[in-house]
Order: structure tokens, then C-alpha cells, then sequence
């Protein structure tokens, strides 16, 4: 418990460069308060205690101005950056070791109850200031979103992707690919989110080399 809290003030200093100690980052940082809150309403949702879940969730939300449904699973050393206006869906997944910035939406764009309506960041997802995930969909490991970005395709694992709706940047190599081509689509085996037994897609796109040759 104790070496948890250590990890998640040391996940700040190691990536606030504004931050300076941890007096400072204990009291002035509403994105560690808020995943400090998550835990215990996260308990409460999934013991069967859902209402308590939402109040902690909304209590969070008024004290931090992070919106984090009590159903999303967050991962360790997640850090919301800033993160004034940020909302995490319910059936959102948020690896280790993610960085989370101001103005994020994980969210959805169907209304069905029950089902995968939220994206799965997998570890160490950059999704920066103002971007939108919407989806049940998985960003792989490693992979940044620029700000403002609306992403509504799978973001293979290591790449970074900008615009509206988001795009692949090119790779060092020169070539690009388009997410919401079906030729990329196709190439992409774990579209909608990492299933028991479905294949690994951060082994199976692993840097920006690896997309190129796909795209
Ligand atoms: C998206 C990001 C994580 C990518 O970082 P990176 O891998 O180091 O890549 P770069 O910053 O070199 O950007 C790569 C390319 O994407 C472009 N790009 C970056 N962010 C973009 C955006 N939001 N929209 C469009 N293009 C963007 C850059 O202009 C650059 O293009 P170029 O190669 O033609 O010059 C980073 O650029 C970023 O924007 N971080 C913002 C973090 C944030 O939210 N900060 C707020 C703190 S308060």
C-alpha cells in the first residue's frame, strides 16, 4: 500500500518537470487525487456497492475537476497531467504507466448498455491536451496522441497520431498510414479491444518500422 503511494508521487516527479517535491505533489496535484479517489470507488463498483461508487466518483469529480466512472480500470502509475475537464468512461482501460492531459475524453459513441464503449489504452499512452478517444477500441503500447486529436480508428502500439479524425504521422522511414483505410483495418487483428487468448497487437505492431511495412 505504502510502496503504491510511493510509486504513484514518484510517477509525478519523474514526469512534471514543474513538480518539486513531494509536499507539493501530496497537496497541489488534483490528477493524483483523483486516482488516490478512483481506488476506493472502483472497490465499491465492483463489490457490489455501485451507488457508493458513483458519489465517491462525483465527490472526485467536484474535488478535481476528473471524471473517472468507477467502472474504468485504471492502471499503476497513471498520471493526469493538469487534467482540469477530463472524463473516463465506464468500460475505459488505462495501462500503466499512461500520461493523461487536460481536456481528454475517453468515451463512446454508442448508447448500448452492457458492451465495450470506452477505449483500452494499453501501457505508457501519451493522450495529450484536448484529445478525444472515442470507441471500445485499443491504443497500443506506447502510442501518442497529439492534442486535439479525434480518434475513432485503433492506434497500433508505438505510433503517434494527430488530426481530425486522427491520422498515423509518417514514420522515420517516409511512409504514412491512414487509420481509417479497410486495407489497415484489415491488418489490424485486435481491433476492438485485447480479448482472454486474443494475439498480443503491441507484438504484432511494434514501432513505427513495423507500420510502415503494414501500411
Ligand atoms: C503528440 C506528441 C506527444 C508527439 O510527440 P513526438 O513523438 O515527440 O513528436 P513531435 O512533437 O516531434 O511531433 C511529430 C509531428 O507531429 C506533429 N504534431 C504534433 N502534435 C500535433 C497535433 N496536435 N496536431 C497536428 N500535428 C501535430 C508535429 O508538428 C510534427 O510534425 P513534423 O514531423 O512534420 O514536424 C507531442 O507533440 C505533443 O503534442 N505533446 C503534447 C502534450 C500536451 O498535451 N501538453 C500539454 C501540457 S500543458
Amino acid at each position: 500500500m505504502l510502496a503504491r503511494l510511493r510509486s504513484d508521487i514518484q510517477c509525478v516527479l519523474d514526469r512534471d518537470p514543474a513538480a518539486r517535491s513531494v509536499f507539493e505533489v501530496v497537496t497541489c496535484y488534483p490528477g493524483l487525487h483523483a486516482v488516490w479517489l478512483h481506488r476506493p470507488a472502483h472497490w465499491c463498483w465492483t463489490h457490489g456497492f455501485k451507488w457508493l461508487g458513483r458519489f465517491i466518483s462525483h465527490i472526485a469529480r467536484f474535488l478535481t475537476g476528473i471524471e473517472i466512472h468507477p467502472g474504468a480500470k485504471v492502471g499503476e502509475r497513471v498520471f493526469f497531467d493538469h487534467a482540469m475537464g477530463v472524463v473516463v468512461g465506464e468500460t475505459a482501460e488505462i495501462g500503466d504507466g499512461c500520461t493523461i492531459y487536460q481536456g481528454v475524453t475517453l468515451g463512446g459513441t454508442s448508447l448500448y448498455k452492457g458492451t465495450k464503449r470506452h477505449p483500452t489504452l494499453g501501457k505508457d499512452v501519451v493522450v495529450s491536451a484536448g484529445a478525444k478517444v472515442l470507441g471500445g477500441f485499443l491504443v497500443g503500447d506506447g502510442a501518442k496522441i497529439g492534442s486535439n486529436a479525434v480518434v475513432i480508428k485503433p492506434v497500433p502500439a508505438g505510433a503517434t497520431a494527430v488530426g481530425i479524425p486522427a491520422r498515423i504521422i509518417p514514420s522515420k522511414t517516409g511512409e504514412s498510414a491512414d487509420v481509417t483505410d479497410p486495407k489497415f483495418q484489415a491488418s489490424w487483428p485486435d481491433r476492438q479491444h485485447r480479448q482472454p487468448g486474443a494475439p498480443d497487437c503491441a507484438a504484432v505492431v511494434r514501432d513505427r518500422e513495423t507500420l510502415a511495412v503494414i501500411a
